[in-house]
């Protein structure tokens, strides 16, 4: 049987597909349209009305707290003409979602209570306006969405992930911040760059001083991408760093955890968001030192990716070579990548 080395190609994707809006079209359709997405955490919409509005590679989906603490999930686009029901971020709604063009209302099961001062209509049912729905579970806390009718169950798909943080408390996370930064590069740069630790010593210096990167190890359980860095002694960093298909890591520090989506905004931008959690009653100073250190990571990551970028669009290269050592996890999302896309 030949080895995952054998089977995956070691040659880079072409470059040409890093900034086609054609391809962007198609991944958002094959990929994005067919994924489980990180919307939220329960603990962002705590009581009855809550909601947290996104967009998923321009796909617009709020998720709300309704009776009895069920949580659904729909398209966030009114059936009228395609109004917002929220506006990006969290916030609570008394009872209904009130489109923010015309007025339309809509109960928190995504039925339509009333269409404001319509007028007669033959023939207007409001059953048949009803705001789309999504596929929407939770795991843990953590809210996940899916276009996909059919999808499978997500504990199936990130049954991998599942395992290895058994022992990991989530339950006791409060969401704190969501922080963004906005990287002029598309979305397969960013999260290539997150799926090997090769560049750590050349591109992240005070991570290099904080683990042996000589012992940056990437393992493969796909969906899931794992990585492990042994933290230098007296460290700071440490615990569980993962990466679930297609764009979302999940980093756990000693004292906290850190979601973070890779969100397209189109061919050549991405929008990286920040999700911080932390144990009730760890101090301010503790929270506010792990947020430092990951913006700056951040940083040095979004200035190498969009350098990158530049070179990827400048129509020289056209594609390379993958490391057997290092970028087994760059390996298998390209694979996906091109399975997803037919080519
Ligand atoms: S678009 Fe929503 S009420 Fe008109
Ligand atoms: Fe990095």
């Amino acid at each position: 049987m030949p080895s995952m080395n054998q089977m995956l190609s070691p040659e880079t994707l072409p470059a040409r597909l890093y900034s086609t809006p054609e391809v962007y079209e198609a991944e958002r359709r094959n990929i994005f349209g067919k994924s489980w997405l990180l919307v939220a955490h329960e603990s962002q919409m705590a009581k009855q009305g809550a909601y947290v509005a996104t967009a998923a590679a321009g796909y617009p989906i709020i998720a709300v707290r309704g009776e009895n603490g069920a949580i659904r999930a729909f398209h966030n686009v009114c059936r009228h003409r395609a109004g917002p029901l929220a506006d990006d971020g969290m916030g609570k709604c008394e009872g209904q979602l009130v489109c923010r063009y015309h007025g339309w209302r809509y109960a928190l099961d995504g039925r339509l209570a009333s269409a404001r001062d319509f007028g007669p209509a033959a023939g207007f049912d409001p059953r048949d306006f009803s705001l789309l729905p999504l596929k929407c579970e939770s795991w843990r806390g953590f809210i996940f969405v899916n276009m996909n009718e059919s999808a499978e169950p997500l504990a199936r798909t990130i049954a991998p992930l599942i395992a290895k943080t058994a022992h990991i408390n989530f339950e006791a996370l409060r969401f704190e911040r969501q922080t963004t930064h906005d990287i002029a590069c598309n979305w397969k740069t960013y999260v290539e760059n997150y799926l090997e630790g090769y560049h750590i010593p050349l591109v992240h210096p005070f991570l290099n001083s904080a683990v042996y990167a000589s012992k940056y190890e990437v393992d493969l359980s796909a969906p899931i991408v794992f990585h492990h860095a042994p933290p230098r002694d007296g460290s700071p960093v440490g615990g569980l760093w993962a990466w679930a298909w297609p764009c979302l890591g999940l980093n756990v520090y000693a004292d906290g955890v850190l979601m973070e989506r890779m969100w397209p905004l189109s061919a050549t931008h991405t929008r990286l968001d920040y999700l911080y959690f932390f144990p009730d009653g760890i101090e301010r100073a503790v929270m506010e030192r792990n947020i430092s250190a990951s913006e700056i990571t951040t940083d040095e990551d979004k200035r190498i990716c969009e350098s990158v970028q530049r070179n990827l669009n400048a129509g020289i290269y056209s594609t390379g070579r993958l490391s057997p050592k290092h970028e087994m996890g760059v390996r298998w999302f390209q694979k996906e990548v091109k399975r997803a896309l037919n080519i």
